[in-house]
Formats: structure tokens, sequence, C-alpha cells
């Protein structure tokens, strides 16, 4: 069956709600941003189809394809952002699988969490996740550039969190990334995350037998 037409929506299920440290207007105003990319990818493709339809390939054809890198990569880290913060999430459990991987990894989940601040911190908008690639079944953090520049190809992002000025200035002030950080980790869903990590790292299992 083809879908020649298919159209992205934006997931309302996993719009965050009454979370510690970031605010119901914060969240409105990034959720419409969010909305925004979902708009921008469903148009963008539109346009190329109907220019592939013509056999225009000329510099329309090119940079709207560079444009949909950003639009759809906004529209995609915004998800994995969103869907793992929800108020009056429980810390990381010691048996979990994610935490003998951040063990082995970097030596715990405070040194992780370090690096990961660290990162989150470095000047610039962009983005910091915690990425497990299943081709060497290994954990890294990686600083993404804009949405698009930076996204290591065949990983699968387990802790993805914006450090675009909009994610915080609006409650914390243009100095206040750090704050902004700490309150990102109180509203993670480990149990989300570890979900999903183990999810991804049994498909790593899976594929190399
Ligand atoms: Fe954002």
């Amino acid at each position: 069956m083809t879908d020649m037409n298919h159209t992205y929506n934006a997931r309302t299920e996993i719009r965050p709600k009454a979370l510690a440290g970031i605010s119901e207007n914060l969240i409105a105003q990034h959720w419409a941003l969010y909305e925004g990319y979902v708009r921008n990818v469903n148009i963008l493709r539109e346009k190329l189809d109907a220019l592939s339809a013509k056999g225009d390939f000329g510099p329309e054809f090119a940079e709207l394809n560079r444009r949909l890198g950003f639009e759809f990569n906004g529209m995609a880290l915004h998800e994995r952002y969103f869907a793992v913060l929800k108020a009056d999430s429980a810390p990381l459990s010691e048996g979990a699988e994610l935490m003998k991987q951040l063990k082995k990894r970097f030596g715990g989940f405070d040194a992780w969490k370090k690096e990961f601040t660290a990162m989150g911190k470095m000047r610039g908008v962009g983005w910091v996740v915690l990425y497990y690639d299943p081709s060497a079944d290994v954990l890294t953090n990686h600083w993404i550039t804009m949405h698009e520049e930076g996204n290591p190809a065949g990983c699968v992002p387990v802790v993805t969190m914006d450090v675009w000025e909009h994610a915080y200035i609006l409650d914390q002030g243009a100095a206040g990334r750090g704050n902004y950080i700490e309150a990102f980790f109180k509203n993670v869903d480990w149990a989300k995350v570890e979900r999903d990590f183990k999810a991804a790292a049994g498909q790593s299992a899976s594929a190399a037998r």
C-alpha cells in the first residue's frame, strides 16, 4: 500500500502537564512552536512532492530539501523532549538496565549527569541528547546545533533536552539555563526512559544474533 499523501499530526498525547519548575505558560508557548514544525514539515513535503511530480529538480527543490532537515528534526526532537517530561517522576532505579549502562560508560549516573549538564550549558542554541548506539551497544552524549546538525546516524535518542532559549527564558531569564537544566531533571520520566532504552537495546541484541 502506498501512502503518497502522508501528513504528520502534533502528538497531543505527549503534551506535558503540571511540571515542577517549568510553567504551564512556558509549556503552552513551547508547544505552539512544536506545532509550527509539524505544520512546516507537511507544507515542505507537499511542495517537494509537487516539484518531484513535475520533474522540477532545480534550486527550489534543493533548498526546500535542505530546509526539511531543520523542520523535521525540530518536530522529532521536540516530540522526544516532551514525551519524557512528566509531573511527579521517580528517579532512575538502581536496578535499571540504563543505570547499568550509564555505570559502564560514564562511571555512574551522577558522572553522566555532570557531563550532560555541562554540555547543556554550552553557548549557542541546540540540544543535548543521550544517544544509544545499537551498533556498538554504547551510550554517548551529543550536542545538536539548531535541530539538524550533529544527530548521529543510526543512534536512538534516550534522553533529549532542549536548550534553546525559548525552553527556559520565560521562567528563568536569559542567565537561567542552569536552573532550567535542574528543573528538567526533576521532571524526567525515568520509567519511560528505561522502557525506551530497553526496547532499543533489545533490538540491538536481536540484530547481533
Ligand atoms: Fe524547543
